[in-house]
């Protein structure tokens, strides 16, 4: 298909709002499971991120708690991970004052004692720093550890706000179920206020995910045709061609439904269908949202279905099957694919089907949301070319990458120039991120990280949303639970999932786009 490149002059890039330049006050960020991946691989690069962009206040330290005992190779194992996964020379000059402000407390999750001296050790650290009292908790452990580590730190009087201000992130899975998340939201909120809380969602850190908001509400002319008048059905894919990289007990306990549709999917899905919020703050976004979630009727179990990957080939490697992965059951149930027909009940919506999937070990990385809006009403051109890549008139379609290749591309018909007839070919107009404003080496925590820091939830999960989204997918939890799979694998690693998911658009009409990602 022919493409277009939309670029974006020099001139006009000096005139790109930076974002917000707010500094947060001085505090401590507390990381408990800081031996875990997550805290060198993502949070340190970012935080280090926000140094280099002088975003991070001068009195401000970062404690890491886990349960090994460990020194002052922690710091050294961070700047590694800085280094490492956060695109930093190992001689940026900033790096050894950041690694400074580094240091480790060994602790045991269960144990008020361990917390006692926790408090003593950040008030020594508050003391000697001028810090203030400002606190950032970031649970980071194993969900099952979150309940105690509130508790333990409401007993000993550190979740009141002093003179500076204390909040909690906790990270995802928040809840395995409703009933879990509600009552994981009861523990939270017996210790700290709601507007201390940040449950994180990290694709609500990602640049594209906030363009979602950009695009639809900072341009006049989508939102005329953003509804079902013009919009025929819309796909939303989180495709990953990794396994479960060694996370085999977390997986065989979640699968592919709790652990990105859940959160990831529903999130894009209410991006792309809410009504226009009031003010980019916390309260209208989250409102709006939640709106979109409620007017989602039950989804039949019928509108529902579930894969397995067998081995297979991805990026021409072999690969073994999810059963035979590390520390699964050979004869497990898991789904290691979800895909689901969501309608939403509203005037914009009414007879919209939003198609939501999410699998690993598939063809491509690539998560996308596609738009396709409906034909003309009249094809006068449909029958000029009957054979090549052109005999047919496509719909117009809206594709927003949201990773890779970041982007977003308008596909539409174009006269073919050399033919003797009127042939239409779709072509693209292509807006690609990279070329625009730079490869960024963000990993959308350090967005996240600032507005914790800075006390804006807006790109945070409310207590509301995350019951009414678990409150969605229970029917399908539950009945996936009380009937085994019938035929487990039913995808081979490497392709596009399993047949049944084509059948349930098929069902509509509809067709997965497969050809994901820029160069598609
Ligand atoms: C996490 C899931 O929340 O999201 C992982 O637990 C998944 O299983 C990951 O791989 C995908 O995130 P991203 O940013 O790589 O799309």
């Amino acid at each position: 298909m022919a493409t277009m490149q939309m670029s974006v002059r020099p001139e006009d890039l000096s005139q790109v709002s930076r974002g917000s330049e707010r500094i947060p006050e001085a505090g401590i960020l507390v990381i408990f499971g800081a031996s875990g991946d997550l805290t060198k691989r993502k949070l340190l690069p970012a935080l280090f991120h926000l140094e280099q962009a002088k975003l991070l206040p001068e009195n401000f330290a970062i404690v890491g708690v886990a349960r090994r005992a460990l020194g002052d190779e922690f710091a050294a194992e961070m700047r590694a991970g800085i280094v490492e996964h956060g695109s930093v020379e190992v001689s940026d000059p900033k790096l050894n004052d950041f690694v400074e402000r580094i240091s480790y407390f060994p602790l045991n999750f269960d144990d008020p004692a361990d917390y006692a001296g926790l408090k003593v050790e950040l008030d020594r650290i508050d003391k000697e720093k001028s810090i203030g009292g400002g606190r950032l908790f970031y649970l980071a452990t194993a969900p099952e550890f979150f309940a105690g580590i509130i508790e333990n730190l409401g007993a000993q009087g550190m979740a009141l706000p002093g003179q500076g201000k204390v909040a909690v992130v906790i990270e995802k899975p928040f809840g395995h179920d409703l009933e879990s998340a509600r009552e994981l939201n009861r523990q939270v909120n017996a210790v700290f206020l709601e507007d201390q809380v940040f449950r994180i969602d990290h694709y609500l850190g990602k640049e594209t995910v906030q363009n979602l908001l950009v695009f639809r509400f900072a341009n006049g002319i989508f939102e005329p045709i953003w509804n079902r008048n013009y919009i025929d059905h819309v796909q939303i894919t989180v495709a990953e061609t990794l396994g479960v990289e060694g996370r085999g007990p977390f997986y065989e306990k979640a699968g592919a439904l709790r652990d990105v549709v859940q959160n990831h999917v529903m999130q894009l899905l209410s991006l792309v269908a809410l009504e226009p919020p009031s003010s980019f703050e916390a309260d209208s976004v989250r409102r709006e949202k939640l709106k979109v979630w409620r007017a989602i009727p039950s989804i039949p179990i019928l509108n529902a279905v579930r894969g397995q990957y067998g081995p297979g080939m991805v990026d021409g490697q072999h690969v073994v099957g999810y059963r035979d992965e590390d520390r699964v059951n050979p004869e497990s149930g898991a789904e290691t694919y979800a895909a689901m027909r969501v309608e939403i009940e509203n005037w914009r919506w009414a007879g919209v089907p939003f198609y939501l999937r999410a699998g690993k070990r598939l063809k491509k990385r690539a998560t996308e949301i596609n738009i396709q809006f409906k034909q003309p009403p009249l094809l006068i051109f449909d029958r000029l070319q009957t054979s090549g890549p052109c005999r047919e008139i496509q719909p117009n379609l809206l594709t927003i990458r949201i990773q890779p290749d970041e982007g977003i591309a308008l596909r539409f018909g174009a006269k073919v120039p050399t033919s003797a007839d009127i042939a239409v070919c779709p072509v693209n107009m292509d807006f690609d991120y990279a070329d625009a404003f730079g490869k960024s080496s963000a990993n959308g925590y350090e967005r996240l990280l600032l507005d914790a820091m800075l006390g804006d939830q807006t790109l945070f999960a409310h207590r509301d949303g995350v019951e009414t989204t678990w409150a969605l997918c229970m029917p399908i939890l539950e009945a996936w639970a009380a009937k085994s799979p019938e035929v487990f694998p039913n995808y081979i690693a490497g392709s596009w999932g399993p047949e049944c998911s084509d059948h349930l658009l098929e069902r509509g009409g509809h067709a997965w786009r497969n050809n994901l990602g820029r160069k598609a």
